[in-house]
């Protein structure tokens, strides 16, 4: 089984776990929708590298992790496309929940995501409940108050923006929860794995920042030129392109360095290698540079 497949896999069965019996028929269509097909999976795919990297001892527990990270990140996609939020459209392609179901059910939809990433681990816990507690602690420190997601959605209601605080909560804490899982999972101390984790979030900030101001909506699969229509501060704005290039190589070059040594570390290596190539923007294929 790929790691790809194995992610999938384990998505499928919270979905199928949350249809069983008798139960509202649009709210099960819409988790479906939201989670398949999905985006990147980047979250889980770091997670599974890590615990891989760590021996993955436990699968059960791993793929719960991975699971979880992915549902709550699918979750907290939902809830940033309402009206009340980024008021968006389009998402991986297609219309978002509310336009293509409905407000109440996109509210609820963002909700069960969030409760069916916490069961996953509760069910995963019955094998190893010290293990599965330290999975249940870690989800709700990087996406609640106050360093999680909604710590960062929250920044956006303030006056003032800590914007280091706000894109690390917003964006980096969900990447420090997949390395730190990814390792717990497999019985390893979180510590280790913080660097890691924290570096690849911050390079996926920049890659993020550069590909809104310079890919079109159709590339994106969801609003292009966001930060410049919201006047959000950038890594594109205060560097430039070519300068939010280089930071964003420098912030990879470190996320390999700070690989904790053990028995997967090669493979690690090469898996942050493979993400750094896919968070660069090709240049070449930018039809039209709105920043040049
Ligand atoms: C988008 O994340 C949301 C941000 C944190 C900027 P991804 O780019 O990982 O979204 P998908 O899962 O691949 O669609
Ligand atoms: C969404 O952030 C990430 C969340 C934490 C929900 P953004 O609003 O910046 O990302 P996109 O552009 O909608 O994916
Ligand atoms: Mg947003
Ligand atoms: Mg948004």
């Amino acid at each position: 089984m790929t790691p790809n497949s194995r992610i999938e896999a384990a998505l499928d069965v919270a979905l199928i776990r949350s249809r069983a019996g008798s139960c509202p028929p649009k709210l099960a269509t819409a988790l479906e929708y939201a989670v398949k097909p999905g985006g990147a999976r980047i979250r889980p795919t770091i997670c599974l590298n890590v615990a891989m990297a760590c021996g993955d001892d436990a699968p059960g527990l791993t793929d719960a992790a991975c699971t979880a990270i992915e549902l709550i990140h699918c979750g907290s996609l939902v809830h940033d496309d309402l009206p009340a939020f980024d008021n968006a459209d389009i998402r991986r392609g297609k219309p978002t929940i509310h336009k293509a179901f409905s407000e109440p059910l996109a509210v609820l939809t963002g909700d069960t995501l969030i409760i069916m990433a916490f069961e996953e681990i509760g069910v995963a816990a019955m094998q190893d409940a010290a293990r599965g507690g330290q999975l249940i602690r870690e989800l709700a420190r990087f996406s609640g108050m106050p360093h999680g997601i909604c710590a960062g959605q929250a920044w956006e209601s303030e006056p003032v923006v800590d914007l280091s605080a706000y894109h690390r909560a917003k964006t980096g804490a969900l990447f420090t929860a997949a390395t730190r899982m990814g390792a717990a999972a497999a019985g390893e101390d979180p510590e280790a794995w913080t660097e890691l984790g924290a570096r690849i979030g911050e390079a996926f900030q920049v890659a993020d920042d550069l590909r809104d101001a310079l890919y079109d909506e159709e590339t994106l699969g969801k609003p292009a030129g966001q930060d410049a229509i919201h006047a959000r501060p950038n890594a594109v704005t205060e560097l430039g392109v070519q300068g939010a290039i280089r930071r964003l190589d420098d912030i990879l070059s470190g996320a390999i360095s700070s690989i904790p040594s053990c028995p997967g570390e090669a493979a690690l290596c090469e898996m942050v290698r493979k993400t750094a190539e896919r968070l660069t923007p090709v240049l070449p294929n930018i039809a039209s540079a709105r920043t040049a």
